[in-house]
């Protein structure tokens, strides 16, 4: 297996789990090989989005050690989303138990420590009511499932280039940009097609009532460093990032002022740095950020800055147990 060689892509593992909710109670886990759900044609996920997702990951520690990192913040969300599509909830012992015998049952997949690359889990959560009508779907499947991956970003921990293109809107202020669900990613796939066609990693989203405001990029959260202080937008239609939230942790522990507000677009020129942050993504620098409207060209350079190093590394640390986790955010799962 060429660990270093694997790019963000579904790899086949041996398990996944199960558990599924049929109005009343969620069912013991089952473990199985099978990759496949055999469905009805008119299961309303198929057709409404009822539907929820959560990305984390298993890390291989210098200690050999395999942790997860803050899993109950994933099973917190993922029921945050679950309520605002009125799914049933997973338990978060459910949740939780679920991740930690997939990384277990798929040991072996798990990438070794120095490769780069990490075991990415995959909890899902369908609306399987069969029916016509769009209602709420009172059954439910919760799956989680698990693919070693590589970064997300060809190139790993390198500088991205990308773009404020406002052809599309990923999510309104009362809309579900704020939870995790699949309908928020299929209304990014237009403009980051788009984007990616003529050459940017990844469209940098604005607000979608003024279209002034930074909100997020891609699957990734934006923050932007300047006067030693890391700023990081606030909107009602951003996803909660649990990277982000770990890294306004960490920038405030390494005595950085930490800010949460509204970002207009102008004060984009005015960072030293800027990055997009995310379980898939880590730390992704940004090199520039071009505004098609404008048509002005917002440069951070190429070069990986010293304050996104440094979060990066704190960060990775605690993950892959190279330093004491003081925070309490990992999981040894393996040991
Ligand atoms: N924003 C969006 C839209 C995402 O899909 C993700 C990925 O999960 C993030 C932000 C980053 O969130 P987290 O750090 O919890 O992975
Ligand atoms: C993650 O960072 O875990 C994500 O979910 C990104 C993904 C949508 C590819």
């Amino acid at each position: 297996m060429n660990w270093s060689a694997l790019g963000f892509d579904y790899y086949k593992t041996e398990i996944n789990a199960r558990s599924t909710f049929d109005g009343e109670k969620w069912s013991e886990l089952v473990y199985t090989d099978d990759e496949y759900i055999k469905m009805h044609i008119s299961t309303t996920c198929l057709h409404y989005g009822l539907q929820a997702f959560e990305g984390m990951k298993a890390f291989r520690g210098v200690d050999g050690k395999v942790r997860l990192f803050r899993p109950e913040e994933n099973a917190r969300r993922m029921q945050a989303s679950a309520r605002k599509l009125c799914l049933p909830e997973p338990p978060v012992e459910l949740f939780v138990e679920a991740c930690r015998e997939i990384v277990r049952r798929n040991e072996k997949f798990i990438p070794p420590y120095g490769s780069g690359a990490t075991l990415y889990l995959r909890p899902m959560l369908i609306g399987t009511h069969v029916g016509l009508g769009v209602k709420r779907s009172p059954e439910a499947m919760l799956i989680v499932y698990c693919s070693p991956v590589g970064p997300y970003f060809k190139g790993g921990m390198k500088t991205i280039n990308v773009v404020i293109d406002r052809v599309q809107d990923r999510a309104a202020p009362r809309g579900t940009g704020d939870v995790k669900v699949g309908g928020n990613y299929a209304a990014s796939i237009f403009s980051g097609t788009k984007a990616h066609t003529e050459g940017y990693s990844n469209v940098l989203y604005v607000d979608a009532a003024e279209h002034r405001y930074v909100e997020e990029c891609g699957a990734a959260n934006f923050f932007g460093i300047k006067d030693n202080t890391y700023v990081t937008p606030k909107s009602p239609s951003i996803l909660p990032s649990i990277t982000n939230k770990s890294l306004r942790e960490l920038a405030a522990h390494l005595g950085m002022k930490v800010e949460e507000r509204p970002i207009p677009v102008e004060e984009l020129s005015t960072f030293v740095e800027a990055g997009a942050c995310g379980t898939a993504a880590v730390i992704s620098p940004i090199a520039s950020i071009f505004d098609l409207d404008s048509g002005e060209r917002v440069s951070y350079g190429n070069e990986v800055g010293a304050t996104c190093l440094k979060l990066y590394n704190a960060l990775q640390d605690i993950q892959y147990g190279r330093s004491e986790d003081i925070f309490g955010w990992t999981e040894v799962v393996i040991e």
